[in-house]
């Protein structure tokens, strides 16, 4: 908590430090009411500073940053010193020579530690998070990512209660002390910043496995957890081994340290962290089994733990200059995972799913008051800029170069990229550059994407002319005014074309033959001409989402019909139903805000349909195209939200599928509810996701028979995504059978109450659903054993769950708001990041229908009005209002 009012820092700003730190030796005692920390550096200056002051005597202060921290002593060159001075979280060093050793001794409190940065504990385990600003809160530092140094770290505790010391590199020796005690020394051999140390002590379990890399060195892998998850570590360490192998083969990466280290704690902030060789993990992103894990559990683990690998070049070999930086690391890395996914699994379903997030959250942020390009120019705490805008529209702006430059030159350019950097804490620019370099390309308007926030807008128009046998297509860019950022300058947008005729047949575009071409959008409007068109086409205008923007384009719904069925891109087939969707629904929407019922459009119900019954579609696509969507989504792409109405019209419109193809939808269930071994397999998971998703549509009608089914695949059920499939399709299908929903939700708790992750589950499942997720029982859950209000992971599925419930967070009494203030509030003095994270829903209040907007807006208004608020609450609060 901060007394002053948090100031907001500038990347004009941005000054190299006047010190550096060549070697960082620390030593954690670690007893059960506190912690010292002993820290030696060796410290010379920047020479490269030219601050105007010369000499000895004349030296710059030392600035160092620390937070809640007790100092004990301070030593230089081995003496004892005293001129230094302590100040709102500073301390400053003066007279000081070119270069020295510094000592200090301070004292923490891990045991204390709510906010899960720094040193804490989870589970009886002490585990560290740095990244972005924790490593302050456990000495004095330069804690800021272009100060590299080599650290080795001393790590004494008792041996009973932690028998496992861990820290990045390698162990380089080991010993017992008196009084039960023992000790690790562990030396990292690359210079890294602060936020990439970690350290583990506690009583762990692990797997082991190798691997060799292509090098030929061998390299022990280990995952630790709590002695009851170790059955739950195998598909990580798969996981694990495929990353390594992919990253020599598609990047040409290799691993450097003798070891790596996952270790999968409850108590988490993010997903994960990349720490030098020593990866910290949500739980939940680590551990999965057939019997406890879904199938996007276990997808998610194999993405996660790919991500914090490639992170090892993209990340820390290869650092941020400072955290305006942040997608330089976390884009390029996100997009190297989602490859990764994509060549593991189903590219066309991956390709959706991420579209999927952005299109829905991304969009939503960008179009809201915190609104930021991938590169901010200002921020008051980093924290609140770990986003979807950094990470995943950072990884789309990524994917675009990859398709501007191409696959051979975009790897010329991460090689040099990699080669260039090694070792150093660098800029976006610094990427485009290398980028350029390699392919020749020039990139000067496309880095715009860098510097402008928004979701850019494509207005499309065509014209046909029969006598010169000529289609014309108009491309007008436009981007919204964005939080200080009125006016934009045109983007470089890369827009992949096909063009139908009328029998659904690809048009050849040019004199290469090629039915499929990129348009090179770059002015504000833009005429691309084609000649020898026998016919007026069909335009499929923004092929596998080349580029993060919306497209207007006047599609009638037979134009959409016709291209669900007949697109040869997938992912345009899938968008063409979703399309198709949103405008039934939207128009629905519009009827009932005037009082007006309206049945649900034919077309839609009849193309759904085409889909249920087309046996030549690949089952995942068809799982996929069958998918209305989200509410999350529809409200995104509203123009004023209604939350109760598209509660409703979604609702009404899968009923009315599910009832039209009710025989279809029970056959293709029955037949795909066949029982064989698990596997975490693509075409295996898309015959799950198919088989559930009917079952999901059969639920939604209100009929016994319907819900038989779902309560006999709850119970026949040999693994976790067919069984929480069912319990959310028995949940979902309302209160008509509110025993049965009772019976399902004591059964599940009690098979699975010792797992905590599978617990957040059945919370989540409760908490988000329309007809149980009153704000009544939502108290109750808190209330529930099963529930720790310390946990994220705990807070995330009940109030996160509740915050996305369309129908009960967005009450007409606005008690919804009310309570989710009172909670977040609370939280705060604890653990701000979280609460920060769970404002999002109220920062969308401009969008909603005036009296939710008004009810939204004085819940911010009691946030902004409480004293002693974090800097990451306010930040969030005082931008939304
Ligand atoms: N750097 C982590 C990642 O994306 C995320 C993270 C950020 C974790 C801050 C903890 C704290 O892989
Ligand atoms: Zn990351």
């Amino acid at each position: 908590m901060k007394d002053s009012q948090p100031k907001a820092i500038y990347l004009k700003d941005y000054q190299a430090p006047d010190y550096w730190i060549d070697q960082t030796n620390l030593t954690f005692d670690l007893y059960e009411d506190h912690t010292m920390v002993t820290s030696v550096l060796s410290i010379y200056r920047n020479l490269d500073n030219k601050s105007g002051k010369q000499g000895e005597d004349n030296l710059p202060e030392l600035v160092l940053v620390g937070d809640d921290l007790e100092l004990i002593s301070v030593e230089i060159d081995d003496k004892p010193f005293s001129d230094f001075k302590v100040e709102g979280g500073f301390l400053k060093i003066l007279s000081l020579k070119e270069s020295f050793t510094l000592k200090t001794v301070c004292r923490i409190n891990p045991q204390e530690n709510t906010s899960l940065e720094g040193l804490y504990k989870s589970n009886g385990m002490f585990c560290t998070q740095c990244e972005a600003e924790g490593f302050r809160k456990i000495t004095y530092y330069l804690d800021r990512p272009d100060v590299m140094s080599r650290f080795t770290t001393r790590i004494t505790a008792d041996k009973t209660a932690y028998p496992v010391l861990l820290s990045n590199g390698n162990d380089i020796e080991r010993g017992e002390l008196d009084d039960g005690r023992h000790y690790v020394t562990w030396e990292d051999p690359f210079k890294k910043p602060s936020y990439l140390f970690a350290l583990v002590a506690g009583d762990l379990q692990h797997v082991e496995d190798h691997f060799t890399t292509m090098s030929g060195r061998e390299v022990t892998l280990r995952i630790f957890t709590e002695a009851h998850n170790i059955d739950q570590c195998d598909h990580a360490m798969i996981s694990l081994k495929k990353s390594m192998k992919w990253d020599e083969e598609v990047y040409g990466r290799e691993y450097d340290l003798d070891i790596f280290m996952i270790v999968a704690v409850d108590h988490f902030n993010m997903g994960a962290m990349e720490n030098k060789g020593l990866n910290i993990f949500n739980s939940a992103c680590v551990l999965a089994s057939p019997e406890t894990a879904t199938d996007a559990r276990f997808q998610r683990v194999e993405a996660i733990v790919a991500h914090e690998y490639f992170h090892n070049w993209s990340g820390n070999r290869v650092t941020c200059r400072d955290w305006f930086q942040l997608s330089l690391k976390e884009g390029f890395t996100v997009f190297r995972d989602s490859e990764f996914s994509a060549d593991m699994n189903s590219r066309g379903v991956k390709r959706i799913e991420d579209v999927n997030v952005l299109r829905t959250a991304q969009f939503a942020e960008d179009a809201g008051p915190m609104a930021h390009p991938i590169r901010p120019e200002s921020f008051i705490e980093i924290s609140n800029f770990y986003t979807v805008t950094i990470y995943e529209k950072g990884a789309e702006v990524v994917r675009m170069i990859h398709g501007i430059l191409g696959a051979e030159a975009f790897r010329k350019g991460s090689d040099l990229y990699f080669e260039r950097h090694d070792g150093q804490a660098v800029t976006c620019e610094d990427f485009v550059k290398a980028m350029e370099d390699a392919s020749g390309r020039d990139l000067t308007q496309f880095r715009r994407w860098y510097s402008q926030a928004g979701t850019p807008v494509l207005n499309i128009t065509d014209e046909y002319n029969e006598d010169k046998k000529q289609y014309k297509l108009t491309i007008e860019q436009s981007c919204p005014a964005t939080p200080g950022q009125k006016e934009k300058e045109p983007f470089h947008i890369p827009v992949r074309l096909g063009l139908l005729d009328a029998e659904g047949d690809e048009l050849v575009l040019n004199e290469s033959g090629a039915t499929d071409q990129v348009l090179d959008v770059k002015q504000e409007k833009e005429v691309f001409a084609f000649d020898n068109i026998e016919e007026r086409p069909l335009p499929s205008i923004l092929r596998s989402f080349s580029a993060p923007v919306r497209v207007k384009y006047d599609y009638s719904r037979e134009d959409l019909l016709f291209l669900m069925e007949h697109d040869s891109d997938h992912f345009n087939r899938w968008d063409a139903g979703q399309r198709l969707a949103n405008s039934v629904i939207d128009e629905m929407v519009a009827a009932f805000e005037q009082g007006r019922e309206l049945s649900v459009d034919r077309s839609l119900i009849e193309a759904f349909g085409t889909v249920i019954n087309d046996e030549s579609l690949d089952l995942a696509v068809k799982a996929e195209m069958l998918s209305l969507p989200s509410e999350a989504s529809l409200a995104e792409q509203a123009v004023e939200v209604y939350p109760q109405f598209i509660h409703q019209a979604r609702q009404q419109v899968k009923k009315a599928i599910a009832e039209a193809h009710k025989d279809s939808l029970e056959a293709l269930w029955q037949s795909l509810n066949v029982h064989k071994p698990y596997r975490p397999e693509a075409e295996d998971i898309a015959e799950r996701t198919l088989k559930n998703t009917c079952l999901s549509y059969l639920t939604s009608i209100e009929d016994k028979a319907m819900l038989a089914l779902a309560e006999q695949q709850y119970h026949g059920a040999s693994n976790m995504t067919d069984r929480f499939a069912a319990l959310v399709s028995v949940i979902n299908a309302g209160n008509h059978d509110r025993e049965l929903i009772d019976e399902v939700l004591a059964d599940f708790l009690e098979l699975y109450h010792q797992d905590t992750n599978v617990m957040d589950q059945w919370l989540s499942v409760q908490a988000a659903s329309p007809s149980l997720g009153t704000l009544e029982h939502i108290l109750t859950l808190m209330q529930h054993e099963v529930f720790d209000e310390t946990s994220p992971n705990k807070l995330r599925s009940v109030l996160g769950g509740f915050a996305g419930n369309m129908k009960q967070f967005h009450r007409t009494d606005g008690l919804g708001y009310e309570f989710l203030t009172d909670q977040l509030l609370d939280l705060d003095k604890k653990n701000p990041q979280i609460a920060s994270r769970l404002m999002t829903p109220l920062t969308r209040w401009r969008k909603f229908e005036p009296g939710c907007r008004e009810r939204m807006r004085k819940a911010l208004e009691r946030i902004k009005a409480t004293p002693g608020l974090s800097s990451d609450v306010y930040e969030v609060v005082t931008k939304s209002l």
